[in-house]
């Protein structure tokens, strides 16, 4: 298939590009490098054997761009990953995530059925359940209020997917909704580049084993969990992106709307995540507690039985692969891309 890519040279989006090839699948991406870089991209290449990536430098809510692209590369499908994802940043520039995330989105979705590609695999997040009424989170528990408006985004854009479904069944629409990625390709040539102090847990921990960062600070030692820090469900990168191929299934078959949850199923704490990656590295990571941060909830992670059943996927790597591969992604590129 060919499949448009937005946001195709961040984090997952660039994961999955290599996955996509893997599987036979060919891409033209488009994004406004705005969290990313052209040198993404070029390691994909490399890592997939091709000589470049089809690519164009354009913002998702820039219509005759989106026009022309998909003139010059008529798609049969779009992974949509374009967006700003910062939860903190969310809160004091509002504005800046609706427009982008929300209004980018719909300009997307009207370019996409003018050139009569109906087939949509968007990154919605676990974000979205809020503080879930149940754990482990089947696909059936009823969506929550969104501690940012970061979350609200991808609710919002949720809604909107399935109202368009409803209207007009032509649609076949997926709805992702990610736990925790971590990790890199096992390669250590692609990986996850935060710009500035990492908010998420992972990066700082690289940040720290490589002396960037004197000591993590852990948020929270009070929680109602095993060992009172907070339990997520991490993801390996990998798993990850192999979890959009296995979505493209769902696409095949014309699903209509379908929604699955991306998880390995197990809820780690902090302090099993400093543990995994002093083991698996051999590096001390030195900590000290912190205040809870406003908004975390103490305990979240997947049921992932609906992907295994209709999609046949499940993810395959552990916490340890997940530590070693994030270091070794920081370790050959301290810098970054
Ligand atoms: P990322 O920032 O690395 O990738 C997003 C890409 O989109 C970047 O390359 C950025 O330059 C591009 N982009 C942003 N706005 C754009 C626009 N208006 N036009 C064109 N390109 C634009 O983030 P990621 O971690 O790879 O996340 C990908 C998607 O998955 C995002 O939508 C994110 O919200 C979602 N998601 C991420 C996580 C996570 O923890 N990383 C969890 C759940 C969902
Ligand atoms: C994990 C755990 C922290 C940093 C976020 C978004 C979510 C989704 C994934 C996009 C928590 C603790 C963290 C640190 C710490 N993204 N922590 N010290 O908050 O579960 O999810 O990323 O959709 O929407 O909210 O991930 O990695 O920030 O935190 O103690 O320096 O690590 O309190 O328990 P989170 P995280």
């Amino acid at each position: 298939m060919k499949i448009l890519v937005t946001g195709g040279a961040g984090f997952i989006g660039s994961h999955t590009i290599v996955e996509l090839y893997h599987a036979g699948h060919d891409v033209v991406v488009v994004d406004n490098l705005c969290n990313s870089s052209r040198e993404s991209l070029k390691r994909v290449a490399e890592l997939v054997g091709v000589a470049e990536i089809p690519f164009f430098e354009a913002d998702i809510r820039d219509r005759s761009a989106l026009d022309h692209v998909l003139t010059e590369h008529p798609c049969e499908a779009c992974i949509h990953f374009a967006g700003l994802k910062a939860v903190g940043e969310s809160v004091t520039k509002p504005w800046e995530y609706y427009e982008n995330n929300v209004s980018g989105t719909l300009v997307l979705l009207d370019v996409l059925r003018q050139h009569h590609c109906c087939n949509l695999i968007f990154s919605s997040s676990a974000t979205v359940y809020g503080d879930p009424a149940e754990v482990p989170i089947t696909e059936a528990c009823p969506k929550g209020r969104c501690a940012s408006p970061y979350g609200q985004t991808k609710s919002m854009v949720e809604e909107i997917l399935m109202d368009m479904q409803k209207a007009d069944p032509l649609w076949n629409i997926v709805l992702l909704r990610y736990f925790n990625p971590v990790g890199a390709h096992p390669s250590g040539q692609i990986g996850e580049n935060p710009n500035g102090i990492p908010n998420n847990l992972m990066p700082y921990i690289t940040q720290v084993a490589i002396g960037k960062r004197p000591q993590l600070g852990i948020f929270g030692n009070d929680y109602d969990t095993p060992d009172g820090t907070g339990v997520r469900d991490y993801i390996h990168v990998v798993d990850l992106a192999r979890g959009h191929v296995a979505a493209l299934t769902a696409i095949e078959r014309k699903c209509g709307l379908a929604i699955y949850n991306l998880g390995t199923g197990q809820g780690y704490s902090v302090l099993d995540v400093v543990k995994a990656f002093e083991k698996s590295t051999g590096i001390p990571i030195p900590y000290h507690f912190e205040p809870r941060r406003p908004g975390d909830i103490d305990s979240y992670f997947s049921n992932p039985a609906k992907a295994a059943r209709e999609l046949h996927w499940t993810a395959q790597y552990g916490l340890e692969d997940m530590c070693r591969d994030s270091w070794n992604w920081q370790k050959q590129n301290p810098e970054g891309f």
